[in-house]
């Protein structure tokens, strides 16, 4: 017999989904996230995919697993300001040099704050700007630009076995970055580029040659 839950009061059919967040894919309900990736343990932190459960309240879909007959909201009015200000947060304490950035045109921030019609951001910077780690050959670390999703943490380490990257410090100090504060040359990565491939923003990317190209050509 088949199972229900209820998205924005459509019957979806429960099958083995384990959270709402992968019901409401199914239902090609969009639920905007940055720390949610389905082949990383489960992080929770980013709090983007809130959703309100009838009985409930706000739940993160990411972490939460369905039950029959389920009462699910996905953009009420109070997701959506919420979503709003977590992704202000976000962008307070981002390097906003868009133009310049290898990412601009494939930024999940960007993508976000345009479907949630940001226009202006309410809140002052509140984490300090920490210098680029461009030791390495292949990638460019820019903390100034990360959102703390810990994709490139979990990738590293559950995926690729390395663990060369993790966060460090606590609290507003917070960061993602190789052990000791070194640069990435320093330590055991081994510049495979998984974690510039899942990092959502232009904070982990691969190093751009094209000027020593050029030269090499002239
Ligand atoms: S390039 Fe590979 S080994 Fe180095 S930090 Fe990124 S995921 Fe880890
Ligand atoms: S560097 Fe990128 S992938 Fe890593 S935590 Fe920051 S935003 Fe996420
Ligand atoms: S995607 Fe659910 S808390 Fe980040």
């Amino acid at each position: 017999m088949e199972r229900y839950v209820y998205i924005n009061d459509r019957p979806v059919v429960w099958e083995d989904e384990k959270n709402i967040l992968e019901l409401a894919r199914k239902a090609h309900i969009d639920i905007p996230t940055f720390c949610y990736h389905s082949d990383l343990s489960l992080y929770g932190a980013c709090r983007l995919c809130m959703v309100e459960v009838e009985g409930r309240g706000l739940v993160t879909s990411c972490s939460t697993a369905p039950f029959e007959g389920m009462k699910i909201k996905t953009h009420t009015e109070q997701i959506l300001k919420l979503r709003k200000t977590i992704v202000e947060m976000l962008l307070a304490n981002h390097d906003q040099e868009c133009p310049k950035c290898s990412r601009a045109n494939d930024c999940k921030l960007r993508d976000i704050s345009n479907r949630l019609s940001i226009d202006k951001v309410r809140f002052r910077r509140t984490r300090q700007a920490k210098p680029k780690d461009l030791g390495s050959e292949c990638l460019v670390r820019d903390p100034n630009k990360c959102v703390l999703c810990g994709d490139c943490v979990r990738f590293c380490s559950e995926i690729q076995g390395i663990g060369a990257i993790d966060f460090a410090a606590r609290g507003q100090n917070v960061s993602v970055a190789a052990a000791y504060g070194k640069s990435l040359a320093q330590v055991d990565c081994i510049n495979c580029g998984q974690c510039a491939a899942v990092c959502p923003t232009g904070a982990i990317v691969v190093k751009s040659h094209i000027p020593q190209t050029w030269e090499v050509i002239h």
